[in-house]
């Protein structure tokens, strides 16, 4: 099977798109990535697709101004002339309409810095401290027009320690979204994961590492 064409899409500093770009390197891992986005010129993980060798571009939200439907209409023709299969957001920080959502079922995921469905939005981990959560994490899911929703792929907790502060808790988090975004892609890109009354089901086998961080039903072969 051809490795899917995998864009990600980003607004800073790329930290996990660059865990992305490592396990593409692996000429069996299914998805190549083929393009990073940025609509931020200034975004930092661009230098670093750049120096990785990786097609770049950049579609400036501001040059639209108030002008969602123009911004994502760009957005997808660079998408279409670079023949992209599946899009990562990572980091990517427009809300997108569901118009654009609607370009690509179930081949659009994004990671949110949370065990969904609990703290959508921003600021995930000063609001998981504030709480009182004992445990927090990272998701990857496939993106519907609600954000932060969408069938769960893959998802890692990690325990909220009693000094935490939020950096503290944020780099935890962070360690393990790079873990389970190659993860997820891996799954979506070879076709295992299909979409069924709103869940992912897994088709099998799966190490049983990987298996941690899948919700979903996990389907082995017959
Ligand atoms: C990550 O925490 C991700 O979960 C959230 O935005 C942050 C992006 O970080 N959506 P990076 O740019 O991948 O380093």
């Amino acid at each position: 099977m051809s490795r899917k064409r995998t864009a990600i899409l980003i607004s800073g500093r790329g930290s996990n798109m660059t865990a992305l770009i490592e396990a593409a390197r692996d000429a069996r891992y299914p998805a190549e990535i083929a393009l990073v986005l940025s609509n931020r010129p200034d975004a930092a993980g661009l230098q670093r697709a750049a120096e990785a060798g990786i097609a770049t571009a950049i579609v400036d939200h501001k040059a639209y101004g108030k002008d969602r439907a123009a911004f994502e209409h760009a957005l997808q023709e660079v998408l279409t002339a670079h023949r992209i299969e599946l899009v990562c957001l990572a980091g990517f920080m427009r809300i997108l309409t569901a118009w654009f959502v609607a370009q690509w079922p179930e081949r659009m995921l994004n990671i949110h810095p949370a065990l969904l469905p609990a703290f959508k939005g921003l600021d995930t981990h000063r609001r998981a401290l504030e709480a009182g959560v004992r445990e927090h994490g990272a998701t990857v899911h496939f993106v519907v027009p609600e954000m932060d929703s969408g069938p769960i792929i893959a998802r890692a907790r990690v325990p909220v320690l009693p000094d935490d502060t939020e950096d503290a808790l944020a780099a935890r988090v962070l360690a393990m979204e790079h873990r389970i975004y190659p993860l997820a892609l891996k799954l979506v890109a070879s076709g295992r994961v299909q979409v069924a009354d709103g869940r992912c089901v897994i088709a099998g086998p799966c190490e049983d590492e990987d298996a941690l961080f899948l919700p979903g039903l996990i389907k082995k072969p017959r």
